[in-house]
């Protein structure tokens, strides 16, 4: 079947359940509330939701630990609740993606109980391996959350692989009957309407044979073995020959420390693509090493080299000549999810909540590819900080530095944790922030009072409503879709500026990331006193050639 790349036009929304709306007074989010949602969302501009993970999970990874691939939990009102979520959402028009994690499994699941009683045929369903003579571990690689990627099992006497958490054991995909699991699981959603699937870790599926030790990296030990494995494409274009291909469906794959270069090998379009787009990590590593646990200050330089390196790849249409790359691939755009911090409290300014919350918005919103609003986000939330470093629930914020002092710890957390993103959402003024009736399985952060939903939605001036505005300008203008990218002030540390072009549209968007004054000049292709002032996030704004920015402000221009 034709894939018709449907999502190029659509704006996502990313919901995680637990924290998103109680419908049943549980304290824990569900389908039922989201179902209550669905007119706020369609009212937003969304196109479609990706849903973390919604399967049965005993919660060792709030949900990416999977017990069952196909079932929904009971928690969120089982298929039940997620038959209304679909039809709720088709009749709006709008699209469904699943998370598809089968990197791993639970260890809950039945196949690694069998696995590890050596139950035909699940003997071979995971990664074991007998511990070396001298009593040492199978190789010396790391787990991204406890500890080395290693866990003996008593019962079956032997190690199992974890990247994750240990109570995530590493599927072994080169088992041929593994992958026909995971067709199963594919088809069986496809075949009850889902839209698509958002692909956790799924770089990591083939591991070198031979599980080599890692001698060259410092950190991440092992990653370069299971990262782009040496099988990825092949098994990758099984699942599409084999499921994939017979429905008109999108794929997007988290890949970290993926180069846009890399990323064509998976995304470049053709018939046969693997991929359709990857989730990149560049953009949030504009204030750390390679992990949110690694921090440096922020750098503006560091972000739009970001957003610039896979613009550049990936355009397509007029003015592509210009890039080597040009026009091979589509870019997932996203500037939070729920495994960072909140993107005010990182790149933007909680003193400047609101301007620095819009800003945030231009930066990424007219950029060519598919962008992705997490819950809150739209209304502006900030940063969860609570108190004491037991507050929090996260398996891999609360295996960072164990042995830190508590002050330490909890500076850290503060800054780095996902439990930041992972309070309920926000919703009103009122009890629990008007996220349950019951008692919120998680702290709701004590700003709710402020910043809610309701509050936004009245206020004409709110970041909500911007959102919304800026959504509905983005569709309207076919040259966010189509045009080609064109960066400026290339040096600044403070001012991003980008154009975007087609025969007929001109764009320019200009984003201050200071609460400073900044001189900006227009280039010199550009006279703003000809172009129209679509968007801002300032009042009375002069259409002028030359002007001195105000704190984190934001404009976008048009030529017609
Ligand atoms: C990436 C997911 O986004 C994250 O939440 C999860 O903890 C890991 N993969 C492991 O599944």
């Amino acid at each position: 079947m034709r894939h018709t790349r449907w999502f190029k036009d659509m704006v996502f929304y990313q919901i995680w359940p637990r924290s998103f709306r109680d419908g049943n007074g549980d304290g824990i989010g569900d389908l039922w509330g989201v179902l209550e949602k669905l007119d706020y969302l369609k009212e937003l501009g969304i196109d479609g939701v990706w849903f973390s993970p919604l399967y049965p999970s005993p919660g060792a990874d709030c949900g990416y630990d999977i017990s069952d691939y196909m079932d929904i939990a009971p928690e969120y009102g089982g298929m039940e609740a997620f038959r209304a979520v679909l039809e709720g959402l088709h009749q709006r028009g709008m699209k469904l993606v699943m998370d598809l994690v089968v990197n791993h499994t639970s260890d809950e699941h039945e196949w690694f109980q069998k696995s590890r009683r050596r139950i035909e045929p699940y003997t071979d369903y995971y990664i074991w391996r007998p511990a070396k003579p001298n009593g040492k571990l199978p190789n010396n690689w790391d787990s991204h959350f406890e500890g080395k990627a290693w866990q003996w099992d008593d019962l079956r006497q032997e190690y199992y692989l974890h990247l994750f958490a240990v109570k995530q054991p590493d599927l072994n995909m080169d088992n041929p009957l593994v992958r026909t699991e995971v067709k199963k699981i594919l088809k069986f959603w496809l075949d009850l309407g889902v839209d698509g699937f958002r692909e956790d870790v799924i770089t990591f599926i083939s591991k070198k044979e031979g599980l080599p030790d890692d001698h060259l990296f410092p950190i991440f030990k092992g990653i370069r073995f299971y990262n782009h494995g040496p099988h990825i494409h092949e098994y990758l274009q099984e699942f599409r020959r084999d499921v994939l291909e017979n429905y008109d469906c999108m794929t997007i794959a988290e890949a970290p420390l993926v180069t846009p270069q890399r990323a064509l090998d998976y995304i470049e379009e053709s018939d046969t693509n693997e991929i359709d787009m990857m989730i990149q990590f560049q953009c949030m590593c504009a204030d750390c090493f390679f992990t949110d646990y690694m921090p440096r200050s922020f750098s503006l330089k560091r972000l739009r080299r970001a957003f610039s390196s896979w613009q550049k790849s990936h355009p397509s249409g007029l003015g592509d000549w210009q890039y080597k790359l040009a026009g091979r691939g589509w870019n997932a755009l996203y500037l939070e999810n729920h495994d960072h911090p909140r993107v005010i409290s990182r790149y933007g300014s909680e003193q400047y909540r609101v301007e620095s919350g819009k800003m945030l918005a231009v930066s990424y919103l007219f950029l060519k590819g598919t962008p992705f609003i997490y819950q809150g986000q739209e209304f502006g939330m900030t940063n969860w900080r609570p108190e004491s470093t037991s507050m929090y629930e996260d398996v891999q914020t609360r295996n960072q530095h164990p042995d830190w002092p508590e002050e330490k710890r909890l500076a850290l957390y503060h800054r780095a944790s996902r439990d930041s993103a992972r309070t309920p959402v926000q919703w009103t003024d009122g009890e629990h922030a008007g996220f349950t009736t019951g008692t919120p399985w998680f702290y709701v952060n004590e700003n709710y009072t402020s910043i809610n939903a309701e509050q936004a939605l009245h206020d004409p001036d709110s970041i909500l409503n911007f959102y919304k505005k800026a959504i509905a300008l983005r569709k309207s203008l076919p040259v966010v879709r189509d045009g080609s990218y064109q960066e400026y002030y290339r040096g600044s540390d403070k001012l991003y500026v980008y154009a975007r072009e087609t025969k007929e549209q001109k764009l320019l968007v200009i984003c201050s990331f200071t609460d400073k004054p900044v001189r900006f000049q227009a280039p010199y292709n550009f006279s703003l006193g000809d172009m129209k002032l679509l968007l801002t996030n300032y009042d009375g704004t002069r259409e002028e050639n030359s002007f001195l920015t105000r704190p984190y402000e934001a404009r976008v221009y048009l030529y017609e």
